[in-house]
């Protein structure tokens, strides 16, 4: 890949896979029947954005990489721009190391992620979504729920979940992210999975019954 300085937002004028991607990119087109490779698009862009992140620091889909996955796929380079705009997971101008990607929608705004958002800006110096620190570290972005109601509020870092943050947590998190000591993904609280906060009140006791009597199994019935 030739380059200028990716962080400062000009595009790269060529773009060349690495052998990881490639590794990659065979895993990916094989498993659609000849002639069908274009449903891979989304995939490849995601090796991209994963390579560029490997490469520069900033995981984001230049240009010239998504006419690489056209030529790739053998598709019009407009349909890969098509996809790459679209979809908010796909970063098409360059990022932060740390992507800070902040649930609001209304479970998790209800549990506090107001307290959340105004964590990441004091503690970045980040003053509006969309923006990136100073120090290029970090990236915040406004984004819909993220599937994970049930322990909100969440942030999304990167690729990594984590659940359950106030205002505290969210600082905590974020200096562990600076030292580039990022925590274990998941429930900060320590949460079981999606358990009620304080732990499990159903099924506490299943692991002690042991398997069923025999009597208790029923034979299949015939048709
Ligand atoms: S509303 Fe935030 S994860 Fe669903």
């Amino acid at each position: 890949m030739t380059e200028t300085n990716s962080s400062n937002g000009v595009q790269p004028e060529s773009f060349a896979w690495d052998a990881e991607s490639e590794a990659a990119i065979g895993r990916v087109v094989a498993k659609y029947p000849p002639g069908k490779q274009a449903s891979g698009v989304i995939p490849l862009l995601y090796i991209v954005q994963n390579q560029m992140g490997r490469q520069t620091g900033s995981a984001w889909i230049p240009r010239a990489a998504m006419d690489a996955v056209a030529h790739r796929l053998g598709m019009a380079p407009i349909r890969v721009y098509e996809v790459a705009t679209f979809y908010l997971m796909f970063n098409t101008k360059p990022i932060g190391k740390w992507h800070l990607q902040v649930c609001t929608t209304t479970p998790c705004w209800l549990r506090g992620s107001d307290a959340v958002v105004e964590a990441c800006k004091a503690a970045t110096g980040i003053g509006a979504f969309g923006e990136t620190s100073e120090d290029g570290l970090f990236t915040m972005t406004e984004v819909e729920c993220l599937g994970a109601c049930v322990n909100a509020p969440v942030l999304q870092v990167n690729d990594d979940f984590y659940e359950d943050l106030d205002a505290d947590s969210t600082r905590q998190l974020l200096d562990a992210l600076r030292r580039d000591a990022p925590p274990r993904p998941g429930s900060v609280t320590g949460r079981q999975t999606s358990a009620p906060a304080g732990g499990p009140t159903t099924l506490t006791t299943l692991q002690n019954l042991g398997p069923p009597p025999p009597d208790a199994v029923q034979p299949p019935r015939e048709r």
